[in-house]
C-alpha cells in the first residue's frame, strides 16, 4: 500500500504568489514553493499532496479528505483564516496532526489579520518566515507525528 501523504492546502490568491504584493509575500511562486517543499518532504520521508483553491467549500472538502486519506495537514487558509467558521469546524473534526501556516507575520499586520478564526482547529502555527515556512511546517509536522506515535 502506498504511504499516506501530507496534504498541503493553499487558500485564495496564493496562486498569485510571486506577483501578488511581493513586498509582503515575496517573489517565489507557488509552483517554486511546491518544488522546494516536495524536495524537503522527500528528505524527511514524506510524500506530499500539494493543492490550491480559491473556494472555501473546496478547502473544506480537502480538509475532510486529508483526514481520511492523509497522515498530516499543513494549511495556509489565506484570507479565510480571518473569516471561515466552516474551515475551523472542518479542522476541528479532523484528527490528523495539523499546522496552520502563513508567509507573513499576521500578528504584525492590520488588526483584521491579527485574529485567526481557523487557528483554534490546528495543533500549531508557523507565520512570518516567507516561503521557507513551508519547509519549517513539514519539520514541525514530523515532530508532531513522532510525538503522537511514542
Ligand atoms: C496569508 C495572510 C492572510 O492574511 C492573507 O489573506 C493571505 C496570505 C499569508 O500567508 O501570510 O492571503 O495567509
Amino acid at each position: 500500500m502506498a504511504a499516506k501523504a501530507v496534504f498541503i492546502l493553499n487558500g485564495p490568491n496564493l496562486n498569485l504568489l510571486g506577483q501578488r504584493e511581493p513586498e509582503i509575500y515575496g517573489r517565489t511562486s507557488l509552483a517554486d514553493i511546491e518544488t522546494a517543499t516536495k524536495a524537503r518532504a522527500k528528505e524527511l520521508g514524506f510524500c506530499v499532496d500539494f493543492r490550491q483553491s480559491n473556494t472555501e467549500g473546496t478547502l473544506v472538502d480537502w480538509v475532510q479528505e486529508a483526514d481520511t486519506k492523509g497522515m498530516g495537514l499543513i494549511i495556509n487558509p489565506g484570507a479565510y483564516t480571518h473569516t471561515s467558521i466552516a474551515l475551523l469546524d472542518a479542522l476541528k473534526a479532523a484528527s490528523i496532526p495539523k499546522i496552520e501556516l502563513h508567509l507573513s507575520n499576521i500578528h504584525a499586520r492590520e488588526a483584521f489579520r491579527q485574529q485567526s478564526v481557523t487557528a483554534g482547529g490546528v495543533d500549531g502555527i508557523i507565520a512570518g518566515f516567507g516561503a521557507p515556512g513551508y519547509r519549517f511546517a513539514l519539520e514541525a509536522l514530523k515532530s508532531l507525528v513522532e510525538s503522537r506515535s511514542t
